[in-house]
């Protein structure tokens, strides 16, 4: 394992010296957990999220899969957000993303995969989104929920204005998020404008947190989520009150900079 330090933070907080580091020490308690489970007969629960940062721990569990005999047959997944309206077989979908990320190169089965359903009629939120809810309590809660942070604070698409005690709905996107996701859109204005998410509480439910930010560009919000007052200015600061979260950082998002001395400390 690489050298990493822990910080005397409001929520422990590992930095590591790359995200890479960050994303081998997430997939190895990934691991753990799926083959503790599945030993003693049991499913596992995984609250997943897109973006650009899970990408080296995706990578790095299709590694396990394939070099280490990682089985993902009795896993479950319950990814936080889609954007609405959207297609699962558009490009842009977050399920195809994961499709094309994860899940066509793990045993998972199809049927164990969820991603909130962009097609639906907005009518028909409210009772999906409660819907998308049952599932996870079906399934039996979710063991560990990863996170990704925007540079808003926002957890899943849990835009700052969201509630400590909101559930999976429909929400309208931050103009923030919607410009850090025009490159992908080809330009701001075919991002939508409207997403589903899992809610804060939802998250916070979770037995297991740990939320993942990688590079300068999140410092400034990173700092204010572990340090700064608890409330919906940044709704990643609520994981300060969930019993057992954690932030993995490279030296990036806990500096400011590369290698710099952190001003976490
Ligand atoms: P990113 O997004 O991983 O692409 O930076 C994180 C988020 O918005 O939650």
């Amino acid at each position: 394992m690489s050298s990493h330090y822990v910080l005397p933070t409001k929520v422990p907080t590992i930095v590591f010296p790359g995200s890479g580091d960050a994303a081998r020490h997430l997939a190895l308690m990934i691991d753990s957990l799926i083959r503790q489970n599945s030993s003693a007969g049991r499913a596992t629960v995984l609250g997943l999220p897109t973006g650009s940062t899970p990408v080296g721990l995706y990578r790095e569990l299709i590694r396990l899969h394939r070099e280490a005999g990682l089985d993902f047959s009795r896993v479950v997944t319950f990814n936080l957000d889609e954007y609405y309206p959207m297609r699962p077989d558009d490009p842009h979908s977050y399920r195809f993303w994961m499709q094309e990320t994860f899940f066509n190169h793990i045993n998972v089965p199809p049927r164990n995969t969820h991603v909130p359903d962009g097609t639906i009629r907005a009518e028909d939120a409210e009772e999906y989104c409660q819907g998308y809810e049952e599932k996870i309590g079906r399934a039996g809660g979710i063991d560990l929920q990863v996170l990704g942070i925007g540079r808003t604070g926002h957890i899943g698409f849990n835009e700052p204005g969201s509630a400590r005690h909101s559930r999976t709905r429909l929400v309208t996107l931050d103009p923030v998020t919607r410009r850090d996701a025009a490159g992908s859109f080809f330009g701001e204005e075919n991002v939508p404008h409207q997403a589903l998410t899992m809610g804060v509480g939802t998250i916070l439910e979770a037995r297991k947190v740990v939320l993942l930010a990688f590079g300068e560009h999140k410092a400034p919000i990173v700092r204010r989520a572990i340090e700064g007052p608890i409330g919906d200015a940044v709704p990643a600061s609520y994981l300060q009150q969930h019993p057992d979260a954690t932030f993995l950082l490279d030296r990036a998002a806990a500096t400011g900079r590369a290698g710099g001395v952190s001003p976490l400390i």
